[in-house]
This record gives C-alpha cells, sequence and structure tokens, in this order.
C-alpha cells in the first residue's frame, strides 16, 4: 500500500519535532559548556527560539490529528545527551561545542528546508510557510556560532601553555583526519541511499575530493612530526559522534541522506575554520593554508548538497510510492 503524500508530510513533522527535543536538551546545557560568556548566550537565546520551534511544529502536527512520534522523541533526546558528553570529554570543549552546535543548526536547517519542500507537493503551505519561518531562525543561531569561533578557540586554549601549542595543533589535525574518516563513510552511502538522484552525482565527486583532503591533512600532520590517531579514527566512527546518534536517526532516504550530508559538511567547515585559527596562533602558514583550502572544498560541498535538496526531496518520494494528489 503506498504511502499518500500526507503520511509523508506527517514523517517529516515528526522528525522535525525529534529534533527540536534533542536541541531542546543542548541548549539547556551548552550555556554551561561554553566558557565564554557570549557564546553562552547565544545558547540561552536559542534555548527560548527553540521552545517556540517544539511548540509550533506540535501545533502543526495536532492540527494534522497527529502527535510527536514518542520513540522518535527518546531516540533523539539519547543522542543529545551522547553530544553532552562528547563534548564534556574533549580537551577542547567550548571549541567542540560551539562546531558540533554549528552542525546541528544545519541539521535543523536542511530539515526545515526539506519539510517546506514535502509541505509545498503536500499544498500545505501552513506548514509550508511554518517550516521556512522556523528555517531562517536556524539560519541565524548557525552564523551567531560562526561569528563566535574565533572565541570558541580563545576560550579552549586558554588553559593551553604556549609550548604545548604545538601538541595541540597536532591535535585538531588528529580529528580533522578522523572526521574525513567519518564523512568517506557517509559519502559512500550515496549509491546506496540516494539512488540514481542528482545528491548522488553530488557525493560521488565529493568523496573523491573527500579521500584527498584526508590524504592532505595526514601528510600535513606526518610533516609536523605528529600522526593520525588510529583511536580518534575508530572513536568518531563507532560512537561519541556516530552521526545517526548524533542526529537522532540513521539516514535511510535521500531528503535524510541529504540532511545528513548538508549538516556533516557543516561540520567539517566548522573544524577546518578552528583548526585555521590554531594554526594562526602557532604561526603555521603551512597549516594555515591547508585549513582555508579544505574548508572552501567543504563549503562549496554544502552548497551544491543544498542545491540537490529538491531533487532528493522527489527521488525520496517516488521511492516509497508516495501517490501524489490522494492525501
Ligand atoms: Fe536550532
Ligand atoms: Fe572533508
Ligand atoms: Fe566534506
Amino acid at each position: 500500500m503506498p504511502d499518500t503524500l500526507d503520511e509523508q508530510l506527517t514523517k517529516h513533522l515528526t522528525d522535525a519535532h525529534s529534533i527540536e527535543e534533542q536541541a531542546l536538551l543542548q541548549m539547556k546545557v551548552a550555556p554551561r559548556l561554553a566558557a565564554d560568556p557570549e557564546i553562552a548566550r547565544a545558547f540561552r537565546e536559542h534555548l527560548a527560539e527553540t521552545q517556540d520551534h517544539e511548540r509550533r511544529v506540535r501545533e502543526l502536527l495536532e492540527a494534522r490529528g497527529a502527535e510527536p512520534s514518542r520513540t522518535k522523541d527518546l531516540v533523539a533526546q539519547a543522542g543529545a545527551v551522547g553530544m553532552v558528553l562528547f563534548a564534556r570529554s574533549q580537551p577542547d570543549t567550548p571549541g567542540k561545542l560551539t562546531s558540533h552546535a554549528y552542525s546541528y543548526e544545519h541539521m535543523e536547517l536542511a530539515t526545515y528546508e526539506l519539510l517546506a519542500m514535502v509541505a509545498e507537493r503536500a499544498g500545505d503551505s501552513d506548514a509550508a510557510a511554518v517550516a521556512r519561518s522556523i528555517g531562517e531562525q536556524e539560519g541565524a543561531m548557525a552564523r551567531r556560532l560562526e561569528h563566535n569561533f574565533d572565541r570558541a578557540v580563545d576560550a579552549s586554549l586558554r588553559d593551553v601553555g604556549p609550548d604545548d601549542l604545538d601538541e595541540q595543533l597536532n591535535k585538531y589535525l588528529a580529528d580533522a583526519h578522523a572526521i574525513e574518516a567519518q564523512a568517506i563513510q557517509l559519502l559512500q552511502l550515496g549509491p546506496k541511499i540516494a539512488g540514481e538522484s542528482g545528491l548522488a552525482q553530488v557525493l560521488a565527486v565529493h568523496l573523491e575530493v573527500t579521500r584527498a583532503q584526508q590524504d592532505s591533512v595526514r601528510d600535513r600532520l606526518r610533516a609536523r612530526g605528529g600522526r593520525p590517531s588510529r583511536f580518534k579514527d575508530f572513536a568518531l566512527r563507532g560512537g561519541g559522534v556516530n552521526i545517526g546518534g548524533f542526529f537522532g536517526a540513521q539516514p535511510d532516504t535521500p531528503a535524510k541522506l541529504a540532511g545528513f550530508a548538508f549538516a556533516f559538511e557543516h561540520l567539517e567547515i566548522a573544524g577546518y575554520e578552528l583548526l585555521k585559527r590554531v594554526a594562526e596562533r602557532e604561526g603555521d602558514r603551512d597549516t594555515v593554508e591547508l585549513a582555508a583550502r579544505i574548508g572552501g572544498q567543504e563549503r562549496t560541498a554544502a552548497g551544491k548538497v543544498a542545491d540537490a535538496f529538491g531533487a532528493a526531496v522527489d527521488a525520496s518520494l517516488s521511492d516509497l510510492g508516495v501517490t501524489v494528489g490522494s492525501a
């Protein structure tokens, strides 16, 4: 029995609701971990906005005779706890917190973009308008975080002596190597999930770029006398910020994969922004250039993934056998 477009819209709304439930937990804990008054304030302000988002999504569900999914919400809340524990376990907690929050806001932004597209296809202009308006606030929060990258690095390096900066920079490079390992894993899902859609091509191109990025990071790390951390490469993949746990679900449709990939590219963008700043403080020009170059590639990839959102929504709907107009 094929799904109706109406049922798909409800599913997207329950996903958005669980994403807000996870965000609520994050926003409550984040100010205490930020170690910087400006960053803490950005989180506190966004907590009020997030409460509003949760309410507006719940009301859309109720207006459709549906309700939030307890199961999805619980999985998402567990993801929030995982992210907080991960950030807290890192020596550069404010940096990790800020970059993960930056990525999460982009996950939300993507969720609402995709939701608005499904709502438009279902002819629900109210839901589309709400999705676009919430999406704007997620984008604004992401920009506030981006403006605070300098402060996040300052807060992370506050207790690092000048002699230890060198080693700290190697740790940031090892983190970048581990993130690229996870990017490769995510991008390899492209053909399996995105099928023949335009998204698959975007991911395939970026997979090759990503392999080269990982090589450049490893070479730079070795030139500095460090080496990739097998433990970090494994830990990022196996737990901690396991993307599935972090975002509360595994991607199983082209639309979800697009949202994941968009958020993940922003995790990388933030990582390279922070790496660049740490390298600047250490006076390592080669690493500054490397971070700027790869960061630019991640921004290009994120833009291409966003351009493929519409194709990903259409591919998801046709994969699911959704019958348009039977709602
Ligand atoms: Fe948000
Ligand atoms: Fe990358
Ligand atoms: Fe990337």
